[in-house]
């Protein structure tokens, strides 16, 4: 997709970080801008900050109230898209989501529920909900993208990521699913997959809702805190936003928003590569002893997560909840 002046853009996620970024950059790309969020002070504050940014007229923001996992209240919003801005969006971005680290072998019901719930399972709803309206309406007389914001984290398989690493991975699976399925209609499909962003994800956990309140994993006040000095160090979610506009533009499949994005992914397909074999298995084990090895002898930690393994331990980041006792304690953030 090239063309944005006059089309209809939504976002959910639209009132915070990542998703108010996209709102405040495909505003200024000329579209009317509808934004989705379940928490109404955040939609508040975000409508004056996308038209300062953009210039835009309010009647070309609109800022919807939802709980994504809800899927009445979703076609809800289908709905009020529609009835607002007289149709459905033709970039349709689906940015909400919410994290939760800790060992795998500690994860709740809760944890996979709530985590799964948001960058899943919502994820689904929308794409059920919105891709025929966009199809009849659309296909064949105008540019379309539909779009999720995933995550690295949907690359790699993690130790203390479990339920959010899967549920990426599988909204990456699904973007190349509709990929396919929707070229046919002249619409194209991507997953955006950033590492570090400087958003306000390292409070989310704040706001999980009370019926998926059992974690299995150490999410004290500390914690939090250490989770938000290391986002501080991400990307600008406007930066991230421009260079998600420019691989849309360029319609690719897979926005990884860096320079290396090709060697990146290529080494994560080179670990399951080696995974499917004793030869490569033993590969793989020979690198980890390296890597430890290395660490062991002052190599820097990468600098994505050097605040994470340099603090983590201290605070208990990434560890089980502390009356949880049969869980290794000497377990990473990330790596084994
Ligand atoms: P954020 O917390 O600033 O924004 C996420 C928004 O989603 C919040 O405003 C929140 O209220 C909303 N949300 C959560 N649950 C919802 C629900 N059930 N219904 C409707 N809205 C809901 O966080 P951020 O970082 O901007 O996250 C956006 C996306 O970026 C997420 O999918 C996240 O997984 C992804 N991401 C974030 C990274 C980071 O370092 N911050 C790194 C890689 C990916």
């Amino acid at each position: 997709m090239k063309d944005f002046a006059g089309k209809i853009a939504f976002i959910t996620g639209g009132a915070s970080g990542a998703g108010l970024g996209q709102a405040k950059v495909f505003s200024k790309a000329g579209m009317k801008v509808a934004i989705a969020d379940i928490r109404q002070d955040a939609l508040d504050g975000a409508v004056g900050e996308i038209a300062a940014y953009s210039g835009a007229k309010g009647s070309d923001i609109l800022a919807i109230k939802v709980d994504l996992t809800n899927r009445e209240e979703y076609a809800a919003a289908a709905d009020k898209i529609e009835e607002v801005f007289g149709g459905p969006p033709h970039l349709f971005i689906q940015t909400a989501g919410v994290n939760s680290f800790g060992p795998a072998e500690a994860s709740t019901f809760d944890d996979y529920d709530w985590v799964m719930g948001v960058c899943l399972s919502a994820v689904v709803n929308g794409l059920v909900i919105f891709v025929p309206r966009i199809i009849k309406a659309y296909a064949g007389k105008t540019e379309c993208h539909i779009a999720a914001t995933s995550s690295w984290g949907g690359w790699i398989a993690g130790p203390t990521t479990a339920p959010y690493s899967a549920a990426k991975a599988a909204v990456n699976n699904l973007m190349e699913s509709y990929y396919v399925a929707l070229k046919p209609y002249g619409i194209g499909a991507s997953a955006l997959c950033p590492m570090n962003i400087n958003t306000n994800i390292w409070e989310t956990e704040r706001h999980r809702p009370e019926r998926f309140k059992n974690s299995g994993y150490n999410t004290t006040e500390d914690v939090i805190d250490l989770l938000k000095e290391h986002v501080s160090g991400g990307i600008d979610p406007l930066e991230l936003a421009e260079r998600f506009k420019r691989g849309i533009e360029a319609g690719q499949v897979f926005i990884v928003p860096y320079p290396n994005a090709y060697e990146i992914v290529s080494r994560e397909q080179e670990r399951v590569r080696n995974y499917t074999s004793p030869d490569g298995m033993a590969k793989e084990e020979a690198a980890e002893q390296f890597m430890i090895k290395m660490r062991e002898a002052g190599a820097p930690v990468p600098e994505g997560i050097a605040v994470l393994e340099k603090k983590g331990p201290k605070v208990g980041f990434g560890k089980a909840r502390t009356d949880i006792d049969w869980v290794d304690a000497s377990r990473k953030f990330i790596g084994k």
